[in-house]
């Protein structure tokens, strides 16, 4: 038995130096000291030996696998490195292969110029403020003058979580939000962007779209600040030589009211398709806030007076970027978006 022990380490050995790769080495591991392997074939002898002879072989045995085991792990060591260089050095690397461009993503053109939007009003010393897009009934219509029977509210149908909580469908209740928090003396300036909600789908209509509110109150407010206001902008939104108009309108929590045009940017005025031969574009409503809306939110309106408008965001962007379809700002195509960065 000795003797077998003897020649399974010898021929070990030599196995194990013999090994060209890893794999080759772990099936001669397997083989030499494997449970089913070359030692344990031979130990099961051990019984028949005789209590004297038991420890002896079993030392031997004990002494041969260890060594074993360490010569394995050594080589295998070995081998590792030597198949890691060989790699390496199959591995050609060419240096003059143009690099991998990583492609950058952008702002989404709604919010390029939302952001255009807000810096011009900013430039005119308004602050922005936000508000919930998940409104309550008060705010979205009753506290702008749109009591539950009013005819106007069929024009601005929107997805309700229950009769008394819906999506806002314009940005205005920012302007009651934010006037019951200041009231009843300090004047206001803000403009509020956001998402607005109705139920409509269309070329130019989104069930989502976005809006910008501008509300401004103080003393001796007047039709002529709103006007000039909203000149300015015109001007830094689509040139210098624009021009607006205000022509009379109705909304039921401004009054007067009045539908703002602006000269079209697409013949200078002189009358095309876009402005349907008019030379006029309109983009916003607006008007003087109504003295029931001031009272409600805690103004006196007979010292009180201010102005509100309300913009579409996807309206000015159309306009200038020459956009026909809304939708196509919603779709996530690509190709259309990556036309403006
Ligand atoms: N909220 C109106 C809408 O969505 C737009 C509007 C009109 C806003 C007149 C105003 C305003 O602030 O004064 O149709």
């Amino acid at each position: 038995m000795q003797d077998k022990l003897t020649a399974i380490a010898t021929s070990a050995r030599a196995a194990i130096s013999e090994a060209t790769n890893q794999e080759e080495l772990k099936q001669f591991q397997i083989h030499y000291l494997g449970k089913k392997g070359e030692m344990t074939s031979v130990l099961r002898g051990m019984g028949k030996l005789s209590p004297q002879e038991r420890p002896i072989i079993g030392g031997l045995a004990n002494k041969i696998r260890d060594e074993l085991s360490a010569l394995f792990t050594a080589r295998e060591v070995e081998l590792r490195d030597q198949e890691r260089l060989l790699m390496m050095a199959a591995e050609k690397i060419d240096v003059t292969l143009p690099g991998r461009q990583p492609s950058l993503g952008h702002l989404h053109p709604i919010t390029l110029v939302l952001d255009e939007i807000a810096d011009i009003f900013l430039g005119m010393g308004f602050t922005i403020v936000e508000g919930p897009e998940i409104e309550t009934d008060y705010y979205n219509f009753e506290a702008l003058n749109l009591p539950k029977d009013h005819p106007a509210r069929e024009m601005q149908d929107s997805f309700y979580f229950h009769p008394e909580m819906l999506l806002r469908t314009h940005t205005s209740p920012m302007q009651v939000r934010t006037m019951e928090k200041v009231a009843p003396e300090v004047p206001v300036r803000i403009i509020a962007p956001g998402k607005v909600y109705r139920r409509d789908d269309d070329a130019t209509h989104s069930p989502m779209f976005h809006q910008v509110e501008g509300l401004v109150i103080d003393r001796n407010i007047s039709l002529s600040d709103l006007k000039g206001t909203l000149l300015l902008f015109a001007q830094q939104m689509f040139g210098p030589h624009q021009k607006v108009r205000l022509r009379p309108s109705y909304f039921p929590f401004t009054e007067p009211s009045a539908e703002v045009d602006i000269s079209c940017m697409m013949c200078a005025g002189k009358g095309c398709r876009v402005c349907k031969d008019t030379g006029w574009i309109e983009i916003l409503g607006s008007g003087m806030v109504h003295p029931h809306v001031l009272e409600m939110s805690g103004y006196d309106p007979e010292e009180y007076t201010g102005y509100a408008f309300g913009m579409g965001v996807e309206r000015i962007a159309m306009l200038k970027y020459g956009v026909d379809d809304l939708r196509l700002f919603f779709q996530n195509d690509v190709r259309m978006l990556r036309q403006f960065r």
